[in-house]
Formats: structure tokens, C-alpha cells, sequence
């Protein structure tokens, strides 16, 4: 006779940390939720106990967990054909190809797929230096684009520091954080001198020694910085006058997060090459893609385009991001997404006025995080920002195990707090969260009035 014996959440836990290895931290440190099933907006662990994902996972499952007509349309393509190696054609992967030809903005026609988003980064500045002929890649100082080496030297964050040295060409421009910026952050207006200074640097490393500049439109593991109004466009300008490339990293911001399509789309700026992943299977099957416009995807025609990947343009893969594709139509989700931001942002303005240690509250859509500060008037951080450690500091660590405690998982970072649940998130839900949120606060504030 087989006795099954169900495992606990500790056993689980347990299990995955005595043989795999866990992301971004000394492992001693992981204690991970042990997930036995999701639904939703919720996950479910090995004890039973049901916990709110108040940060869609890594801001990729944007359909919530387990969404009926991906799961659907993976068992149906599992049955037919999983894998195809990737110099044959299949009709999911043509089908997507156009699908994200047609929902990308502008000239964006053709697609390279990849397994996730490092891999879509390390594609993008490939292509970008075939297409061009020219090799330096600027990159922003607060930025993450990913893990593999091309992807983590362009990363301006520190978790690039113990990798170094990376790939060479890559040099470094100012960010558009007017919270915390060093040309007009106390001025009563932005005069877009953080987009000047990419000018700047394309100018000293010579626009014909520089392939791309490559940003996410609105960088999300470095504090959801929302860019001016106008940067972009300049953005976009200045490569248009140096003749250089303008790379979008939408791997996070893309597919509805902001309540368009994609970021860019609120600047109605039309990059060269995009990037994406995450929210293009909902995080049901790995895939990334980086999606290219008509002139850069030209070149490649009669030059070789040098990248192969076993796994690219998995079947599976590609049937699920159709798929989740249509949801995000069917279910109207950039237009939900648009009237549920507003909802959010206006619960964070309240939450700013109760909680003296909310120095900024930044959203757009369901993409969003609260910054805190140990004082409003000298904006210091809570805890130091800037330091290799991933995430949870002193006070931060409190506030995320407190949270966790009341039910509810989201991204803690130096000193921001994440919420960019599920796009489907019921207005229930999002009040669910926030009030732990709110009550989380008062521990933050507590060190505040402690000075
Ligand atoms: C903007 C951005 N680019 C690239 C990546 C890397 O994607 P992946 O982790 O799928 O490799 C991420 C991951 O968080 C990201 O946020």
C-alpha cells in the first residue's frame, strides 16, 4: 500500500532550500512561501493558509494566477505539439508574431522570442549593434535589465557591483527621479536636464561610436520612477538627432500594467526595438521577445542575424501568450487597469496624509510604489538606498514580515513598498491589501518619530 503523505509548508520550504539555490541572497537568509496551489489573486501554501499576491508575483502575472483561457489553451497546444527547435515554423508562433506586430506601437513589426527578459535585453543591444555598425549602449544609472551579463552590465543598480566587469561599451546616463534629482529635484518644475544629459553623453562618446540608448520607460525594480511629462519625447528627439537607436525595455511595464498596452504609449514615443516578457504569457510559460521596427528588422534580411536559442519561439510558450493576449482584450484589462489606478492613487494620497513616513507616493495604472523616509523635509531614505543587498533592511524587514503575517505578499526594496497586483484584482481585493498596508505603515512611522 503507498501512503501519501501530504508535506507541510515547512517541509516544502525546507526540501527547496537544502537543493536549489534561491535568487539574489546569501541563502541562509531565504525563508520561502512554500505555494501548493494559486487562483486568482490569491496563492494558497502547504498548510492551507491563503495568502493576497499584492505584487502579481514579479509584476508578471498580470491575469491573475491560474487564469482559465491560458491554462486552456496550453493543455490544448501540450496535446497537439509542444516544441518545435526553433528554424521550424509553427502557427502560434507566426500567429504571435503579428499579434505583437499589430498591439506594439509604430513601426515595431517583427519579433526575436527568448526565454524571459535578461535574455530579450542581451538580444536587443545585439541587434542594436548589428543593425548600426556602432557598439557603446547607454544605459541609466537606476535601472534593472535583467541577469544574464549584457543585461546585468546594463543594469545601473547595485546588484551589478559583484559581477563587474561586464560587457564593455556600456556607458552611463542621469535618470528622470525627480524626487531625488540632482538638477531640479526642490524646483518648482522639471526642465528635462536629466534627458540633456544622455545628449551629453552621446556627444562625449561620439554619436558615431554609439549603437542605443536603452530605458525602460518607467524603471520598476529601482522604485517605479514615472519619468516627466515631455522626457521621453526628448528622449526619443535626441537619438533621432544622433542617428542612434532608442531601445524600450517594457519587460515590466508592458501589457496593461500602466493602463495602456505599453508604457510608452502615454508619450506617444515610438521606440526602435522593445523588449518584452512577464505580462506576455502572464507568467504561465516562460518567454520574452524582443520586438523590432521595420528598419532595424531590414537589415537582418540580407545580413546574418547571429542568435539561436534552443528554446526560442517555444510552441507552448507562444500558444499561452496568444492566449493571454486575447484575455487582456477580452477583459478589457488596460481600460480596467486605468480606472483601478485611479482608485489606487487616490488611497495613496490619503495614506500620505496619515503617514508622516511616506515621502513619495508614485503610480501609474496598477504600477506603483510608495517611497519612505525617515524625514519629509531632507527626503533621507528610511533605510539606505544604493547597497548590494536586495531587499529587506532593518525596518523594511519588519513591515514585510508584518504584512506577510495579515496575508498579504508584495515586494519590499530598500526603502519602497511595491503594490502592483494582478491586473484582475477585484476592488475587494485591493482594499484587502491596502488596509494591511495602512497598518503596516504605523511601524514605519514609529521610527520616524523615533528620529
Ligand atoms: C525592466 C526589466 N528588464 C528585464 C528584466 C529581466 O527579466 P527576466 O527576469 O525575465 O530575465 C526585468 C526583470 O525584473 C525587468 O524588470
Amino acid at each position: 500500500m503507498t501512503v501519501t503523505v501530504r508535506p507541510t509548508a515547512a517541509e516544502v520550504a525546507a526540501l527547496n532550500r537544502e537543493y536549489t539555490f534561491f535568487d539574489w541572497a546569501a541563502q541562509d537568509a531565504v525563508r520561502p512561501i512554500a505555494v501548493e496551489w494559486a487562483e486568482g489573486s490569491y496563492l494558497f501554501d502547504h498548510d492551507g493558509r491563503r495568502i493576497l499576491d499584492f505584487n502579481a508575483q514579479l509584476m508578471n502575472v498580470n491575469l491573475g494566477h491560474q487564469h482559465p483561457a491560458v491554462v486552456a489553451a496550453i493543455k490544448a497546444q501540450a496535446d497537439k505539439l509542444c516544441y518545435v527547435n526553433p528554424r521550424f515554423a509553427s502557427q502560434p508562433r507566426g500567429e504571435l508574431g503579428r499579434e505583437l506586430a499589430h498591439i506594439t506601437p509604430g513601426p515595431l513589426c517583427k519579433s526575436f522570442f527568448t526565454l524571459g527578459g535578461s535574455e530579450a535585453t542581451d538580444h536587443a543591444i545585439k541587434a542594436a549593434r548589428l543593425a548600426t555598425g556602432k557598439h557603446k549602449i547607454v544605459a541609466r544609472r537606476r535601472s534593472y535589465h535583467g541577469a544574464t551579463y549584457g543585461a546585468l552590465t546594463l543594469t545601473g543598480e547595485a546588484r551589478r557591483w559583484a559581477t563587474e566587469p561586464g560587457i564593455p561599451g556600456v556607458v552611463r546616463a542621469a535618470d528622470p527621479y525627480r524626487y531625488r534629482c540632482r538638477f531640479c529635484s526642490g524646483q518648482p518644475a522639471c526642465d528635462l536636464r536629466c534627458a540633456d544629459d544622455i545628449d551629453e553623453v552621446i556627444r562625449v562618446e561620439g554619436p558615431d561610436h554609439v549603437a542605443a540608448v536603452i530605458v525602460e520607460p518607467i524603471a520598476g525594480a529601482n522604485g517605479v520612477v514615472v519619468p516627466p511629462d515631455g522626457y521621453l519625447q526628448r528622449v526619443r528627439d535626441i537619438c533621432d538627432e544622433h542617428g542612434v537607436l532608442l531601445i524600450a525595455d517594457e519587460v515590466m511595464s508592458g501589457f496593461g500594467r500602466t493602463g495602456r498596452w505599453f508604457a510608452v504609449e502615454h508619450w506617444g514615443v515610438e521606440p526602435d526595438i522593445m523588449t518584452i516578457s512577464k505580462g506576455l504569457t502572464s507568467g504561465s510559460v516562460p518567454l520574452g521577445a524582443v520586438v523590432m521596427s521595420e528598419q532595424v528588422a531590414r537589415h537582418f534580411d540580407a545580413n546574418q542575424f547571429w542568435a539561436g536559442l534552443t528554446y526560442g519561439a517555444h510552441t507552448l510558450a507562444c500558444a499561452a501568450a496568444l492566449a493571454t493576449i486575447q484575455a487582456y482584450r477580452d477583459e478589457g484589462i488596460p481600460e480596467r487597469v486605468e480606472a483601478m489606478g485611479e482608485v489606487l492613487r487616490a488611497e495613496f494620497a490619503a495614506m500620505a496624509e496619515r503617514h508622516p513616513s511616506i515621502g513619495e507616493a508614485r503610480s501609474l495604472g496598477l504600477f506603483s510604489a510608495l517611497e519612505l523616509v525617515r524625514n519629509r523635509t531632507t527626503r533621507e531614505p528610511l533605510v539606505p538606498q544604493i547597497e548590494p543587498a536586495y531587499e529587506f533592511h532593518g525596518v523594511m524587514r519588519r513591515i514585510g514580515a508584518f504584512m506577510l503575517e495579515r496575508g498579504v505578499s508584495t515586494m519590499i526594496r530598500w526603502n519602497w513598498i511595491f503594490v502592483n497586483p494582478p491586473l484582475t484584482v477585484s476592488l475587494d481585493e485591493l482594499h484587502e491589501g491596502l488596509a494591511v498596508l495602512d497598518e503596516a505603515l504605523e511601524i514605519a512611522d514609529a521610527e520616524v518619530a523615533r528620529g
